[in-house]
């Protein structure tokens, strides 16, 4: 994909302070503290410090807004499209005071439950350690509020090819999905960048797409054990 521009625009703490794209894609990027959201959005959108990034586990604090506009390499008049990538805070860092964990599960769950124009939810799990319980957790909570979910093992560079099958089947069985459905990618090499562009192609349509679920129906709120994990590994 051609990237000609990628911008942040916003930080929003909920729903409500959310500024409205009309029907440009979204696509939010979810996952534990550090697995590597904001690095998959600088290696996605080629930038090196588009969304800011730190060893210390937390870093991402609000629902950020940035917009990205492409074009097909292979177009002979490239037309550039836009869509928009949503970088989250992360679930599961045990070092976070339990009222800011509240604060985040409250912000996290409306944004994913509620926004409209969200197209598709990446979900990041660290290559090494596999899917966590508050992984788990939001997997399926993803899936009961029909959201499209990709799921992506990132830190790929940190794995020999033969333990990296061998966790990708594991991660499969963990979230009761088939081994072909984990994506593989590293935002140090940029392994699988391509594929994740591709992946994303259905979805590019500016044209909404007809919702999966009633917005009536009462929908469960996220297992607070999605914040409030104890997994820790830093
Ligand atoms: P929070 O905002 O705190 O939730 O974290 P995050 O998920 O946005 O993680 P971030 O992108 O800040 O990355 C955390 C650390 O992991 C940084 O030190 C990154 O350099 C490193 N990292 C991220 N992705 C990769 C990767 O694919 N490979 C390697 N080797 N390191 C990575
Ligand atoms: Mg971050």
């Amino acid at each position: 994909m051609k990237i000609h521009t990628s911008d942040y625009i916003k930080s929003a703490p909920s729903l409500k302070d959310c500024p409205s794209f009309g029907d440009t894609p979204e696509f939010a990027l979810v996952g534990r503290s550090n697995v590597g959201k904001s690095s998959f959005l600088n290696s996605m959108t080629q930038r090196k410090n588009l969304a800011r990034t730190s060893n210390t586990p937390g870093k991402t604090r609000y629902i950020n807004f940035y917009t990205v506009t492409y074009s097909h390499p292979k177009e002979v008049k490239p037309t550039p499209q836009s869509l928009i990538f949503v970088d989250l805070p992360g679930y599961g860092y045990a070092k976070v005071s339990h009222a800011e964990q509240e604060r985040w599960r409250v912000g996290l769950e409306g944004y994913l439950a509620k926004r409209d124009g969200l197209r598709a939810v990446i979900q990041l799990i660290d290559a090494r350690h596999g899917p966590q319980e508050s992984d788990i957790r939001m997997f399926e909570w993803l899936q009961f509020q029909g959201k499209k979910t990709f799921v992506l093992m990132t830190k790929t560079d940190k794995l020999s090819r033969s333990d990296m099958s061998r966790h990708t089947v594991s991660a499969a069985r963990a979230l009761d999905i088939s081994p072909d459905a984990i994506m593989l990618y590293s935002a140090e090499n940029h392994f699988g960048r391509d594929a994740m562009w591709k992946a994303l192609q259905p979805f590019l349509s500016h044209k909404r797409p007809l919702s999966l679920r009633s917005e009536s129906e009462d929908l469960p709120a996220l297992a607070t054990t999605v914040l409030d994990s104890e997994e820790d590994f830093y």
